[in-house]
C-alpha cells in the first residue's frame, strides 16, 4: 500500500475577510497552512504530499514556504500544484497529481489518499491515523466526524422569512471533518462521476464523501477531534489562536 496526502489550500478566504488567501493568514507563529503541515508526522508514512495552492496569488511565497521543511521533516516527496474555482476542482487537481506521481514511480497495489483542508489547521495526527487505519481495514471512503452540540432544524424560506419545518434528531447527526480518506481508485471513479452530472448538481457535492454517497459507496465514520474545527470566520480564528496559546503553555 502507498500513502499520499493532498492538502487543499486554494480557497480565497472571502468569509474570513482578511483580503488574502485564508491559508496564508497568520496563526500564532506561521501561516494556517504551516500549522496544517505540522500535524503531518513521519510516522503517518506518506510517500507523497501534494499542496494545492491558489493558481495566481501574490502570496505564493508564503504559501509554498512550508514545502521544504515538510519534505525534510517527513521524508516525503512534496509537490505543489494549482487549485481551481471550487474546492472539488482543487481536490481533483491534487488527486491528478497523485495519479501522475504513482504512474511515474511505478506504484503498484492500492494507493490510499487522504484529502485535508488546510483550514483545519489544528487537526491532531491521531485523526490522520484513524482514517488511515480504516482504509487499511478495507474501507474505500472514510470521514472523521464529531457529534453536534447544537439542535439542528430544517427550515423553509418564504421570501425573506424563514420558518421551521422540522427538527433533525441530534443523536444521529455528525459534523464531518477532514482528513477524509479514499482509495485512489475511488477518487478516479468519483471525478468521472461528477463530470457527467449537470453543473448544478455537481456543485452541490461539496466534499468527496458526498460523491461516495451519490455512488452508493459506503463511507466509514471514525472519531474526529474538536481541535479540527474549520477556520472559516473571525470567531474560528480567535478560537484557533486561543487553542494554540493554550498548547504552548
Ligand atoms: O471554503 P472552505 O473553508 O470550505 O474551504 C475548505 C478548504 O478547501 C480550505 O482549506 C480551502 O483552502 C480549500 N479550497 C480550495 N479551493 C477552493 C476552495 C476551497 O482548495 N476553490
Amino acid at each position: 500500500v502507498h500513502r499520499a496526502l493532498v492538502i487543499v489550500a486554494a480557497g480565497s478566504g472571502t468569509r474570513l475577510g482578511h483580503g488574502i488567501p485564508k491559508a496564508a493568514v497568520t496563526l500564532g507563529v506561521g501561516s494556517i497552512l504551516e500549522h496544517a503541515c505540522q500535524a503531518v508526522t513521519p510516522e503517518l508514512g506518506f510517500e507523497l504530499i501534494v499542496l494545492v495552492l491558489p493558481e495566481q496569488s501574490s502570496h505564493h511565497e508564503v504559501l509554498s514556504a512550508p514545502a521544504t521543511a515538510l519534505a525534510h521533516r517527513t521524508g516525503s516527496q512534496v509537490v505543489i500544484t494549482s487549485g481551481g474555482a471550487a474546492r472539488t476542482d482543487s481536490v481533483r487537481a491534487g488527486s491528478q497529481a497523485v495519479q501522475k506521481h504513482a504512474e511515474l514511480q511505478g506504484w503498484d497495489g492500492p494507493v490510499h489518499v487522504l484529502v485535508h483542508d488546510a483550514a483545519r489547521a489544528l487537526t491532531p495526527p491521531e485523526v490522520f491515523s484513524r482514517v488511515l487505519q480504516a482504509l487499511a481495514d478495507g474501507a474505500e471512503a472514510v470521514t472523521p466526524a464529531v457529534p453536534v452540540t447544537d439542535t439542528i432544524k430544517q427550515v423553509q424560506s418564504e421570501g425573506s422569512a424563514e420558518r421551521v419545518e422540522r427538527t433533525l434528531p441530534r443523536s444521529a447527526l455528525r459534523a464531518v471533518q477532514t482528513p477524509q480518506g479514499f482509495t485512489l481508485q475511488f477518487l478516479e471513479r468519483a471525478f468521472a462521476h461528477i463530470e457527467q452530472l449537470p453543473t448544478e448538481r455537481a456543485s452541490q457535492l461539496t466534499d468527496e464523501a458526498m460523491i461516495a454517497e451519490d455512488l452508493n459507496t459506503e463511507v466509514r465514520v471514525v472519531p474526529g477531534h474538536p481541535h479540527a474545527l474549520k477556520i472559516t470566520t473571525e470567531t474560528d480564528l480567535i478560537t484557533a489562536r486561543a487553542l494554540l496559546a493554550e498548547q504552548a503553555r
